[in-house]
Order: structure tokens, then sequence, then C-alpha cells
């Protein structure tokens, strides 16, 4: 995700976007750049980088009066096409400079949009999917930059939060939304356009929320609406009582819970033009589409997949083994990669490399990935920042589209991990006919309910929460599962110690017999994590076992599962799901069951002691 704000009004419009754009880091920060109209010049300043380089690019020219201007644009970038560079940075503009667009979103036909363009004549600088708008503006452009928008708007397709401005129109700053959010500020002989509102907080704490498709068109006394057609419409403002820190955690006390409460969305943008399914195509391996990574044929002659990652990217290894396993019948090795790097591991040429790390930049895994790809691997990488070493020492990158992951504790980048891996394995499945045509339409169908089925988890949380307050002094919490539920059990157990300090391991639940159950006493708090239905029984039987040694066993299993009812003190429902798919359902419950026992602490979930976000140092 990236920050954007606006600004029209009297004063001079480059400290109040820099501002702006300082109150929006946490929403991007790999570049920055503003878009000024001065006296009837359209000024573009733009810099790689986080946003003080932009500061210092503009400081001098502001100083000497060479960037006066009352209206402009300005963006923070997370990249998402196009790494990080002064080019790709935003705003980007039309050929000729008149018309500059600050983007938050995806465009999903930038590809068609951009040949298009390109067949007619236009000139493309960055490599952006950001820059077909303005050219598009442009080409719809007649004098009237309301009418080029909503021309324009019908041939864009996926997510977008705008802001336009055009030096034929210094009266006016024009600003749409469709699944990126975007807040309007109305002041007094001022107006504002934001991300997100601590970037107006300074100026107004009245403003209107824009729904999808709504347009505003903001002058220094008013703010018009209209719908998609330009058609006029009337809106209410709301009036923000938050302050700004607050406000930058969109009212959630901590990024952590944030971060949590995104899933749904970032699980939606990761399987977004990913997945190519509708009633009238037959559902095969072309149903997904993963030319990023350019899978085909080939690939389906691996006789093994070998992972590499840390943590909790290691964690989410583990559950693609399984997938991999299941789905495409292909053996699968993960590996924690400070033990890979050192243990001279074995490499066939045609094993399929997966490299897994949010934040692209962990020590180990980087050392990981180069010796392989030193020994000839070829290496995909699945990582959440564009540009990051990872990204750009790997072959071939799939993105995580889970936006800026702050907290320390990594929730929304390990769930939509797990999608990537999800549609590999389908697709490897299908390609190698391991997964028939119906168990493919059925896997696909079940994995675009998932969004919306950790939505509704995160409706039910007060219950976990009241749970977590009972349970946040129990000095040990054992996980435990079977196959995907194991995995989770080990992310579950790595969340509670990582941020409230708690003594907590995970189990094969199997594996109780073979030693840690002479830890289990009237002080440990169990969680069994059920979702692998065939093997019901055998989890009741770990449980009572358990239970017989005094702890207290929570459960965490479908919605229309009363099979442990009479075992279980505590039952946490998830929407019924394949069993292969649950991981992305069954860590919610544990994620904030982790959060809520750091807080009933008194800790600081979003800044755990002794952890750094990401590992550069060995
Ligand atoms: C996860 O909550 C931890 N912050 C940590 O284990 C993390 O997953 C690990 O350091 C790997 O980070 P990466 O995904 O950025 O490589």
């Amino acid at each position: 995700m990236c920050g954007i704000v606006g600004y029209i009004g009297r004063e001079d419009a480059v400290p109040v976007l820099l501002k702006g754009l300082k109150k929006l880091e946490y929403r991007g920060y790999d570049s920055a750049g503003i878009a000024v109209l001065g006296a009837r010049r359209l000024l573009v300043r733009k810099s790689k980088g986080a946003l003080k380089y932009l500061e210092e690019k503009v400081d001098a020219e502001f100083s000497a009066g060479e960037l006066a201007g009352t209206m402009g644009i300005g963006h923070t970038r997370w990249a998402t096409h196009g790494e990080p560079s002064d080019i790709n940075s935003h705003p980007h503009t039309d050929v000729s400079g008149k018309i500059a667009v600050v983007h938050n979103g995806i465009i999903e036909n930038h590809a068609k949009l951009r040949s298009w363009l390109k067949d007619h004549g236009v000139a493309f600088r960055s490599a952006t999917d950001t820059e077909v708008i303005a050219h598009l503006i442009d080409f719809h452009y007649n004098g009237n930059l309301l009418q080029a928008v909503t021309e324009s708007l019908k041939r864009l397709e996926g997510s977008y939060a705008l802001g336009i401005i055009c030096e034929n129109e210094p009266e006016r700053i024009v600003a749409v939304r469709k699944e990126s959010p975007l807040v309007v500020g109305a002041g007094k002989g001022e107006n504002l356009i934001a991300s997100d509102v601590p970037a107006l907080l300074e100026y107004t704490r009245d403003v209107y929320y824009l729904a999808d498709r709504e347009i505003a068109v903001l002058s220094r006394e008013s703010v018009e609406f209209y719908n998609e057609d330009g058609v006029c419409i009337e809106k209410k403002a709301s009036h923000v009582d938050w302050d700004a820190s607050a406000a930058e955690k969109g009212g959630y006390e901590h990024f952590m819970l944030k971060e949590i409460h995104e899933q749904p969305k970032a699980l939606t943008d990761t399987l977004r033009a990913r997945i190519k399914t509708n009633a009238s195509k037959s559902i095969d391996s072309k149903s997904i589409n993963l030319e990023e990574i350019g899978f085909d044929a080939s690939w389906a002659e691996a006789n093994r997949i070998v992972i590499a990652a840390c943590g909790t990217a290691w964690h989410a290894g583990i559950i693609g083994k399984y997938a991999f396993e299941r789905f495409a019948r292909i053996p699968t090795e993960p590996d924690i990669a400070s033990e890979y790097r050192y243990r001279n591991p074995i490499f066939d040429p045609r094993d399929i490399f997966i490299i897994i790390s949010q934040s692209g930049e962990t020590a180990d895994t980087l050392a990981a990935m180069r010796l392989a790809k030193k020994n000839g691997a070829r290496i995909i990488a699945i990582t959440n920042v564009v540009g990051s070493t990872l990204a750009r020492e790997a072959d071939l990158v799939m993105y995580t589209w889970a936006g800026p992951e702050i907290a320390v504790a990594s929730t929304k980048a390990f769930t939509t991990q797990l999608m990537c891996l999800y549609l590999i394995a389908f697709q490897l499945g299908a390609l190698r006919n391991t997964l028939s045509k119906e168990e493919l339409a059925r896997a696909l169908a079940a994995l675009e309910l998932i969004p919306a089925q950790a939505e509704a988890i995160l409706g039910a949380k007060e219950n976990i929460q009241r749970f977590a307050s009972q349970q946040f002094n129990k000095s040990k919490v054992f996980y435990m599962g079977r196959l995907f539920d194991y995995a989770v059990s080990l992310e579950s157990a790595l969340k509670l110690k990582e941020i409230s300090y708690t003594h907590s391991e995970a189990f094969a639940a199997g594996e109780l017999k073979h030693g840690p159950i002479a830890l289990v006493d009237p002080s440990t708090l169990v969680v069994a994590i059920c979702t692998q239905q065939e093997l019901f029984d055998k989890m009741d039987s770990n449980i009572k076992e358990t239970k017989a040694r005094g702890a207290a066993a929570a459960v965490i299993t479908y919605e229309d599962v009363s099979y442990f009812d009479d075992t279980a003190d505590e039952l946490f429902r998830i929407p019924r799901t394949l069993d292969s798919l649950t991981p992305m359902l069954s860590v919610i419950p544990a994620q904030l069951y982790a959060y809520y026992t750091s807080v009933l602490k008194g800790l600081d979930p979003d800044k755990p002691r002794n952890l750094a976000k990401s590992v550069t140092v060995e």
C-alpha cells in the first residue's frame, strides 16, 4: 500500500504535502514525490528512498521560491510494479507533463493499456502500472479534467485511490477511489485528500470517506462529489476524534492488531489476478496465472522442491511441504535457512528452489539462497518487499501483496505467503495431473472464500480476548496438532513466545507420549488445533491425555464440528474449508490470543524485547 496526499488552499503546498507524507510513511517508504502547480506550471519532484531524501531535494528550491504554489499532490510509495527508483516514483505525468497522478493500488490491466497507448504513440518512461493512468487521462482530456477522469476510469481494472491535477485547471484537484482508501479533509479556504486520516488532522477533523467508485473534486472553497458517471451526489461529513498516533494504526491500539485485521484484504490482493476462473471456462492449470514465475510444463518434471526460510517464513515452508506433497506429489524439503547454509546440502539442477522472506533481507535466508544459486539452482522468491535484496537476486519473484508489515510479529505476511504456496501447489498439481479438474475446481473455489472466512473469524475476536484475560498468566502454553495443524502449532507458539515472553512450545500431537507429556501439569494450557478430520479421534485422545494430567485444553476446530465439545474446556471455531487450506484460518485465533496476552501482560506487541523486524545480521 502507498500513501497519497493532496492540498488546495492558500498556504504553500510543499510543506503541507511533505508533512502529510511524513504522517503516511508507515504505508510505504521506498520512494516519494510531489507535484505542485506553481505560476501556471506543474512542477514534479521525486526521489528514491525515504521521504527525507525528497525533503533534502526540494528544500533549496522551495526556499528559493522556485516551488511556490498553493495546490499539489504527493505520494510515498510501497512498490508493487517497478522496483524503487527515481523514475518509478510517483507522481507520474502524461507525455506533455500537464497532468500529474498519484496512485495507491494495483492496475491489473496495465499491460494491455500500456500496449494500446504505445500503439497510439505514447512514450513510457517508467516500469509502473500507474503511468498508464496519466496517459489515459491525457488521451481523454479535452479541457475538462473531471470528464477525462470519468472516461478513463471505465478502462481501468484493479484497485486505485487517485489524486489528479492538471496544469490547465489550477483551481481543482480530482480524487477517486476503488478498493484503496481515500479520505477528503474539508478545511476553511482549503481542502485536502489523503490515504488515511493522520495526514489531515493538522488541518481539519471534518472528513469525508470516499466509497468505491466515488469521485471528489476539490477547490479552495468547496468539495463536490460525483459517482462514476460524473453525476453529482451528496455525502455527509464525519468528525474524527482520534489522535494522530491512533490514526496511523487505523484506530487500532497497535500495528499488530491492525495487520491481523488487514489479512482479509491482503489475502484478496494476493489472490487477485492470479486466479482466472469463471463459470464458462473449464478449470485447468491455465486457471491459475503465475506468469510472474514463468511456471510451465518444465517445472512439472521437478522431482524435489527445496524451501529455505527463517522463523514464521519457515513455518510457511512447512505448510508448503504438506501442500506440495498432497496436491502435486512432489517430495518437498523445507529447511531452516541457518541450518541449510551450513549442512553441505545436496543439489539437483531439476529441483524447484523456493526462498520465503517477508523482508527479503534476512541474512541467513539470503545466504541459503546464494549457496543454492552458486550450485545452479533456479530461485523462486516469495517476498513482501519489492526491490528487496532477495527480490533483486532471485531468478523469479512472487510477491505477497500484504503491504508494509510494521509489527515485529509477522501475521498478514504469513497468511499471504501461504496463499502463494497454495497457488503454486495447485498449478503444479494440475500440470502433473495429480489434481483432477474437479479437485482443482474445488480447491480454487475454496481458496476464493478464504478472505471472507478470515473476516468472519475476526468478527468473533471478543471470545479470544475473553479467553486470554483468563489464561494470560499461564507459564506454559503448548500448541499441538497433526499435519497442517502441526505446522500452524509451530507458528502459533512462536507468536505467543515472541510478543508475550510466555514459554510456549509446539508439538506434533503424536509426539506427546515420546517425551513432552512429562511437562504437562495443572499449570499448563494446551491448545489443540484440530482441522484434519481423519485424525479427530487421535487428537481427542491426545487432548484427554493432557487433561488427565491437569492441563486446561482449548481446541481450534470447524464451526460445524461437535466432536470435541465434551473434551475441550474452550472452543474456537473457524469456517469450514478444505482440511489442507485451514492454516490461513486456524492461525488467526492464535495470532489474536498472542496479541491479547501480550497486551494483558502490559507489553508492547509491536516492539518485543530483543527482536528486530528484519534480522539482517547472523
Ligand atoms: C515472525 O513473527 C518473526 N518476526 C521472525 O521469526 C521472522 O519471521 C523471521 O525473522 C524471518 O523474517 P523474514 O520473513 O523477513 O525473512
